[in-house]
């Protein structure tokens, strides 16, 4: 894994754009796998000033979302495909018919899951999958568990993960117990991953990201088997990293 430090937010997320910009324009019909959360939103800003300069062009781009909360449609303001539209999709010049978020509202999940896996596998897969870091070690929403899970799954959130997202609700209550999201396997398959990770509370995770033993416990240590990640953090998400 390559690990960048940034001096701090800003620059983390210049850094993790510049990095997409170049992977988007050697392959304009690039297969972008996107995160939500509040890590990335200063890195899509950045790609939408890219694009309103003229630099970057996403009328081919195609994208995929890690996860999506199970009960929310695609217009509750908390859900990740409104994040997405409002965040980054509704200031490019994207085809929203080629952006893919799981279906929050599916009856049948298991089902959601495996047309998400055969909508990815008919892209052609994933060619750059951004992802943030839970605190506790999760990348999209697979959670610390005795066993991770290869496909799109239905998934149980964790307390410490609703404890961490209601920042965006106005009630923890309000926080959706489950989710849909990409398994390790579907994660594991891009041709390459940025990690991005910014403030003093991801020390501790990003330091077991780098150095630490490879566990299911720390969902994110299952990168290191992954030859091309390239790790993006400022300054205090990196101060506990054995350099
Ligand atoms: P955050 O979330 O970017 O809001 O810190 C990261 C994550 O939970 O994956």
């Amino acid at each position: 894994m390559r690990l960048i430090i940034a001096k701090d937010y800003n620059e983390m997320s210049k850094i993790a754009a510049d990095e997409m910009a170049k992977s988007i324009k050697s392959n304009p019909e690039i297969v972008l796998g996107l995160a939500t959360g509040g890590t990335p939103v200063g890195m899509y800003k950045e790609l939408i000033k890219m694009y309103e300069n003229g630099e970057l062009d996403f009328s081919k781009v195609k994208s995929v979302n890690l996860d999506e909360y199970v009960g929310l449609s695609g217009e509750h303001n908390q859900s990740y495909r409104y994040f997405m539209n409002k965040n980054l999709f509704n200031h490019i010049n994207i085809d929203k018919n080629n952006t893919f978020v799981p279906n929050g509202l599916s009856e049948d999940v298991e089902k959601e899951g495996k047309i998400y896996d055969e909508k990815i596998k008919e892209l052609g897969g994933i060619d750059v999958q951004l992802l943030g870091l839970g605190n506790n070690g999760h990348i999209g929403f697979n959670e610390p568990n005795d066993e991770l899970t290869v496909g799109t799954h239905l998934t149980n959130l964790k307390q410490d993960t609703i404890e961490a997202n209601a920042r965006f609700f106005s009630s923890i209550d309000e926080v959706p117990k489950k989710a849909i999201t990409m398994g390790l396997g579907g994660i594991m398959k891009a041709k390459e991953i940025i990690v991005i990770a910014s403030g003093k509370g991801k020390a501790d995770i990003v330091s077991k990201l780098m150095n630490g033993k490879i566990t299911t416990d720390i969902p994110a240590s299952m990168l290191q088997m992954h030859n091309n990640v390239i790790v993006i953090v400022d300054e205090d998400a990196a101060k506990l990293v054995n350099k």
